[in-house]
């Protein structure tokens, strides 16, 4: 996909947007000296640690090392593609998106309006529980559900009338509208060509994204019938793997009470709003996704997964368990509520009322209560097998359980279940007896302390951030014939900042996307010096003296130690030759008095 769109377009494309403007309309920043803060978005911290530099066009967390440039930055808050981050940022810059990917260009192009329709959708349905002719129907399926006009209009509920063509009609839409509307899911294309409406006779349920545009829509029908819900299908906007109905209207209440509560189903979100409780949020009829809970622990430290009671209530909970641990660290809480009786939170709440329904959630079963009671379920503790069992059923979920506290105690208590004491095999890190960590999942790297770089990332580092300073930069002679791939990557570097103009750092770090070396550059671009504006050429004239020397040196020593069992080639002795001399002169380079930075 990278490859598609040409480098100088997003070159061009990253010199015209200011990361600043991108993020600080997602995540309000402060400026603090020459770059701006924030809490940061990826992690839950008291303190702000998320730094964005505008001379970059870089942004880095030192909680918890997350960086990169603006479509990286899009790519991970709002969940884009690659192709969509650049549509984005190349529709705010006015830039109009290269011939080439006129199809990825089409695509973004698409999505941008199929937003408009949605939302019209949405305020005609709106507008058909009002003053259709058979909305009574709707309004009165409501009131017997506990529905008030207040709360039906807070969540801006709907009505499509039981007619194949009423939004169609109320649309006017003509031929060329026609695909759009099927785009957006609103219609369907029947075998003989014709389009017809997708919901009717249905209360409608809009659903809005995390910024609160109207993506799709949940439907019921009045009464008994089949299918109960009908859903929007995925489209171009809408992803039932990444939104949660109600996150946007409950994001205010989410935050303030530091919780949110993950129910089943449309009706539980209203009927628990009905009564006061708006921290509530429901998956689309899916299982929980990573991302979801990444939108979820955006706002609030603590979730509570609610399920009905029934057997397909424990399985999708069972699920979000095991979705869940691999997001367990930053003080996060997560518990688990069965309701009695068979009752979901909608019943709930209008049998027993909201602070019953709180007490419950005060009291659901934590994660790892809910975690040990499912493994005791499958095994039996009071025999040997049985413990050895369990520890080999638990060792894969804590495995993904990332290193930290919570992460301890869970192993610590497994041992004391099972009654071993080897924590890294309990904790998934040793398999059988070979000691490989079981878990290769790729991770954030965690907060690390400063390790010393090696001369070559080193000098990478200051040439990235530094960009201009390149043209200081001495000749480094057999540095791309080093087998280290720090050192490639580096004469790559090089020779990139020696085109006519060098790019910024955020545009050459993008010039990696999609290499083995793009992570490990986005780190370094982020690299904190410990020196000051004044002595950057020195730091890099000395630095790139070290490379100099490292590259010499570690020639002559693979030529020698080739010399030692075997007869050097013609080129081979002259390569010796030409690193001894060169590293004659490095010598008398450093033994010179003339040269001070
Ligand atoms: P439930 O059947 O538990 O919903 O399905 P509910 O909210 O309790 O329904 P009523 O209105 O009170 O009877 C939970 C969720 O599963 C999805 C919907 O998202 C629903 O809210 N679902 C359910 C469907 O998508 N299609 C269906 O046919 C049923
Ligand atoms: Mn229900």
């Amino acid at each position: 996909m990278a490859g598609k769109i040409p480098q100088e377009f997003i070159d061009e494309l990253l010199q015209r947007v200011d990361i600043v403007d991108v993020i600080d309309h997602r995540v309000p920043l402060r400026k603090a000296g020459k770059d701006y803060q924030a809490r940061c978005p990826f992690h839950d911290e008291k303190t702000p640690s998320f730094t964005v530099s505008q001379v970059k066009q870089f942004y880095h967390c030192f909680g918890c090392g997350a960086n990169g440039n603006v479509i990286s930055f899009l790519m991970e808050y709002d969940h884009m593609e690659f192709p969509e981050a650049v549509e984005e940022l190349a529709a705010r810059a006015g830039m109009k998106m290269p011939e080439k990917t006129a199809s990825a260009a089409a695509a973004g192009k698409r999505s941008d309006d199929l937003l408009p329709l949605l939302e019209r959708a949405s305020r005609y349905f709106q507008s058909q529980l009002r003053q259709h002719a058979d909305a009574a129907r709707a309004v009165e399926y409501l009131k017997r559900r506990g529905v008030s006009g207040e709360v039906a209009r807070r969540f801006e509920l709907g009505f499509a009338p039981d007619a194949w063509n009423g939004l169609i009609g109320g649309f006017r839409a003509g031929p060329t509208e026609l695909p759009t509307l099927e785009r957006a899911g609103l219609v369907i294309r029947g075998e003989r060509g014709s389009y017809y409406d997708r919901f009717r006779g249905r209360v409608i349920f809009p659903i809005r994204d995390h910024r609160g545009r109207t993506v799709g829509f949940g439907g019921r029908v009045l009464g008994d019938g089949e299918p109960k819900y009908l859903n929007s299908p995925e489209t171009p906007v809408f992803h039932k793997g990444s939104e949660l109905y109600n996150l946007f209207g409950g994001r205010g209440a989410i935050r303030d009470a530091d919780l949110a509560i993950v129910v089943e189903g449309y009706m539980d979100v209203v009927a628990l709003a009905q009564h006061g409780i708006d921290n509530v949020v429901a998956t689309l009829g899916t299982a929980t996704t990573p991302q979801h809970l990444h939108r979820l622990f955006r706002l609030a430290a603590h979730v509570v997964f609610c399920f009905d009671g029934d057997r397909a209530g424990l399985d999708a909970a069972r699920k979000a368990m095991e979705t869940v641990l691999s997001e367990m660290h930053g003080g996060r809480q997560v518990s688990f509520l069965f309701l009695p009786e068979g009752l979901d939170p909608d019943d709930f709440v209008r049998r027993h009322g909201p602070d019953a329904f709180r007490d419950a959630v005060g009291a659901a079963k934590p994660l790892d209560a809910f975690l040990f009671e499912h493994l005791r379920q499958q095994t039996d503790l009071s025999r040997p097998d049985g413990r050895a069992r369990l520890a080999e059923l638990a060792r894969p979920l804590l495995a993904t359980i990332p290193p930290g506290p919570y992460k301890e105690i869970l192993t610590r208590r497994l041992g004391e279940i099972t009654g071993l004491d080897d924590q890294r095999y309990l904790a998934g890190f040793v398999s059988g007896t070979r000691t490989e960590p079981a878990n290769t999942e790729k991770r954030r790297p965690r907060p690390d302390r400063p390790t010393p770089l090696s001369s070559f990332a080193h000098l990478l580092s200051l040439l990235l951030q530094h960009p201009e300073s390149a043209r200081r930069l001495p000749e480094i002679e057999g540095l791309d014939e080093h087998p280290a791939p720090a050192a490639r990557v580096l004469a790559e570097v090089i020779a990139i900042l020696r085109e006519d103009q060098p790019p910024s750092t955020a545009a050459l770090v993008e010039r990696f996307r999609g290499t083995p070396h793009h992570g490990r550059l986005e780190k370094l671009a982020a690299w904190n010096h410990p020196i000051g504006d004044e002595s950057l050429e020195e730091t890099l004239l000395q630095t790139a003296d070290t490379v100099r020397r490292t590259v010499v040196d570690d020639a002559i020593d693979k030529l020698l130690e080739k010399s030692g069992h075997q007869p050097l080639s013609e080129d081979e002795k002259s390569d010796l030759n030409r690193f001894m001399h060169l590293k004659q002169t490095l010598r008398m380079d450093a033994e010179s008095p003339a040269r001070s930075g």
